[in-house]
């Protein structure tokens, strides 16, 4: 049977959430997981099908990975291939993160492009060329990216805008290199820090996390560990911003209120009533929304690219204009389409695309474009009138667990 959603939209939402681990935490962590051998424990980590496919990676290679009660344990041990096909590399963009951990361990790997949401170009010209500055030699044939490295040797690597993908991949391949790396420009997203963590507690000697300056002494001896996944910051804005559509009041926990901030500050403008504690958010949304000042995606602590559809749900429905500017991806627009079908007013235009709130959204026929575009109907339908039949699911399945039911717990009418 086709995986679609049924949601009929005007209830208001109330209740408690509680917030997932990070996807883009716990995917590098999982990769990261082969720099030692032995065990590692990763706990609150989620189910969705980013993860899945990680296992699957992690196991091909040589791994076993186990996935019980929100725990995914990882025995990296037994590690004996060091290349990864094509058709696992299209699963997901942090598959491109295992190349600079399998060539740590082992001193060579073969990967091909990898691939994950179309958001616009997406190359991986930092990734390879920083990894190429700690003395990697990567040639390209047929697609495939052949990597060899008799030795790591750690470096300064400037990048040349804060990628954070680039910036895990060489936090990773400079745990074996002889020497200190220095990151420069690297990005500060929250995920970064808690990889650190990661490492740290694997036996790395890396610090800086969440600044633009990360140093890695390379070389430690690398061990088994036990870890627990830091809450998903986006999962959180997505359920707050369906709860400002739709109206209602939610709690959500545990978050850390500080990583959210600029999208607090967002709906907050829009007029909801938000207060945080120090692990969970209250949020209502009683009076009608009106229009924020244009929204800029930024790195981090900006506002997050990532937010920035569920947002712009939310925005069709207030009084007034919002211009949302892309400055991350060049093409991250593209759930206006769907939007527009339920009645919204959005005009695009290159990386801005201008908003115009509308009295009411209707259900429709709609398909989800990437997972966050998903997640933005998703939200959109609730606050619509009539019937949304939401399909392709598949991206918000890569990243969001058990959306339905927390939504059908929140009183949503949901199938
Ligand atoms: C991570 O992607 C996230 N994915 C994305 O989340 C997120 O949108 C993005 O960071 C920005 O915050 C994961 O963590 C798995 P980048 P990543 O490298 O690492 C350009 C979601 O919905 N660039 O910081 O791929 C690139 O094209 C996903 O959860 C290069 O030009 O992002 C983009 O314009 C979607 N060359 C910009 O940098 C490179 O070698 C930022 O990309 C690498 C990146």
């Amino acid at each position: 049977m086709m995986d679609t959603l049924k949601i009929r939209g005007g209830v208001t939402l109330n209740g408690e959430i509680r917030a997932q681990g990070a996807k883009n935490s716990v995917l590098p962590i999982l990769v990261a997981t082969l720099l030692g051998k032995g065990v590692c424990v990763i706990e609150n980590c989620p189910d969705l099908e980013d993860v899945r496919s990680s296992m699957r990676i992690l196991r091909l290679l040589g791994c076993a990975a186990v996935f019980e009660g929100g725990t995914l344990t990882v025995d990296s041990t037994g590690m004996t291939r060091t290349d990864i096909p094509e058709c696992m590399m299209r699963e997901m963009r942090s598959s491109v993160i295992f190349l600079g951990a399998i060539l740590a361990r082992t001193g060579q790997a073969r990967i091909s492009y990898p691939g994950g949401c179309e958001l616009g170009a997406r190359p991986i010209d930092i990734h390879l060329s920083a990894l190429r500055a700690l003395g990697a030699e990567i040639t390209e044939k047929n697609g495939d990216l052949e990597c060899r490295a008799s030795k790591l040797k750690g470096s300064e690597i400037i990048l040349p805008l804060p990628s954070v993908g680039a910036t895990e991949n060489i936090m990773i391949a400079s745990c074996a290199c002889d020497g200190v790396t220095h990151i420069k420009n690297a990005a500060c997203e929250p995920e970064i820090e808690d990889l650190q963590n990661f490492l740290t507690a694997m036996g790395a000697r890396i610090n800086g996390a969440g600044t633009p300056n990360v140093t890695i002494e390379g070389g430690a001896p690398m061990h088994g560990a036990k870890y627990s996944v830091m809450p998903d910051r986006i999962a959180a804005v997505t359920y707050l911003s369906a709860v400002a559509v739709a109206g209602g009041r939610v709690k959500i926990s545990p978050v850390v209120p500080e990583h959210l901030a600029s999208a607090l500050a967002a709906l907050s403008e829009a007029g909801c009533g938000i207060s945080a504690g120090k692990d969970y958010i209250a949020m209502s949304r009683e009076k009608p929304l009106c229009a924020i000042r244009p929204v800029h995606t930024m790195p981090y602590p900006g506002f997050p690219t990532d937010a920035q559809s569920p947002l712009m749900a939310m925005c069709t429905k207030a009084r007034g204009t919002t211009v949302f500017v892309e400055n991350i991806f060049d093409n991250r627009f593209r759930h206006a389409g769907e939007l527009a079908r339920m009645g919204a007013d959005i005009r695009v235009e290159g990386r801005v695309a201008v908003v115009t709130g509308v009295e009411k959204l209707y259900g429709a026929p709609v398909a989800c474009t990437d997972l966050r575009g998903g997640a933005a109907l998703v939200a959109a339908a609730l606050g619509a009138e009539g019937e949304t039949v939401i399909s392709e699911l598949y991206h918000i399945r890569r990243g969001y667990e058990n959306i339905e039911n927390n939504l059908k717990a929140l009183g949503a009418d949901i199938s």
